[in-house]
């Protein structure tokens, strides 16, 4: 019979030091948000804007007291960015236990006048800079990898890497090309990354109504309409990105590297002819 396994803390976080870019709102500020609720001691988080860090460390600072919360704002689309932002998090922190490459953007528009400025933005944030930031943070994150306990990545790719949506005139060419490539990325990360003691996975998510996708969810016909084409009849809400996160992060997916889960409500299984 194997052996059990301290069942009780298979979810647990309790001590580790997390990184989550694009944290001050979003996804990212949901995955901080449960992350922290996990365990996670200590929780840097990073986006643009030096205020919505603020904003966002002080509420979560306020829910979780004992833990250590605090932001580097950095603009991650510029690789200078992404090597200050690393020795930032070296200077404040011995080791990275969870990195969750989350920051990234979107552009719609129609196939003929598709700027090739906003193929190229979309791109270099979503894709290039997710890389630079894993193979900068190899050291912290290789520092952080014990036996039996890897350190986890998780990138964030989307179900538009996984099927053709529909969204009409705004086709977002870029961002699907960008999504598809963070899922093949991750693949070949966690190939790298697994002998050194770090499991990379990827999640894809479905709608989720925040900033990034207001647009395109209008675009799409709405909210209400695409819970009604979702099979489980709703758009994601911030549990279910929680739950992915902490699962992934946590022993209980201590043998899961490379996966790329979909948390869309098994939308990238219906044809675009049917959204
Ligand atoms: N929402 C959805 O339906 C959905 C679906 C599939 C995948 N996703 C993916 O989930 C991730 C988060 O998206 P979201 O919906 O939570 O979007 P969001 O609400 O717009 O949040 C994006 C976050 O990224 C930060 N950010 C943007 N550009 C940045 C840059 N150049 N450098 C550093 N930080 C930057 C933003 O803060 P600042 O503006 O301060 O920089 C913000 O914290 C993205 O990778 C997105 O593609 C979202």
């Amino acid at each position: 019979m194997s052996q059990i396994n301290d069942y009780p803390n298979l979810f647990s976080l309790a001590g580790k030091t997390a990184v989550v870019t694009g944290g001050s709102r979003g996804l990212g500020l949901h995955a901080a948000t449960g992350l922290l609720h996990a365990g996670v001691i200590t929780l840097i988080i990073t986006s643009r804007k030096a205020d919505a860090c603020a904003s966002a460390v002080s509420s979560l600072q306020a829910l979780f007291p004992s833990a250590n919360v605090s932001a580097i704002p950095a603009d991650l689309s510029n690789p200078a960015e992404v090597t200050r932002f690393v020795t930032a998090v070296t200077a404040q922190v011995p080791c990275v236990h969870i990195l969750m490459a989350n920051a990234g953007a979107t552009w719609g528009a129609p196939l003929d006048s598709h700027p090739d400025t906003a193929f190229a933005k979309v791109m270099d944030l979503n894709v290039r800079s997710v890389f630079n930031l894993i193979r900068e943070m190899l050291p912290l994150l290789e520092k952080a990898a014990v036996s039996g306990d890897p350190a986890r990545v998780i990138t964030v790719g989307s179900v538009a890497g996984l099927h053709i949506g529909n969204v009409g005139d705004h086709g977002t060419y870029g961002y699907a090309a960008s999504k598809a490539a963070v899922h093949h990325m991750t693949k070949h990360l966690a190939v790298a990354m697994g002998p050194r003691g770090i499991l990379v996975n990827a999640i894809a998510p479905g709608w989720f109504a925040t900033k990034m996708a207001s647009g395109l969810l209008g675009l799409s016909g709405g909210e209400e309409l695409q819970a009604k084409v979702s099979p489980n009849r709703r758009l994601g809400r911030p549990e279910d990105i929680v739950g992915v996160v902490v699962w992934l992060s946590s022993k209980a997916a201590g043998h899961i590297n490379g996966a790329v889960i979909p948390v869309d409500g098994g939308m990238h299984l219906v044809p675009a002819s049917k959204m």
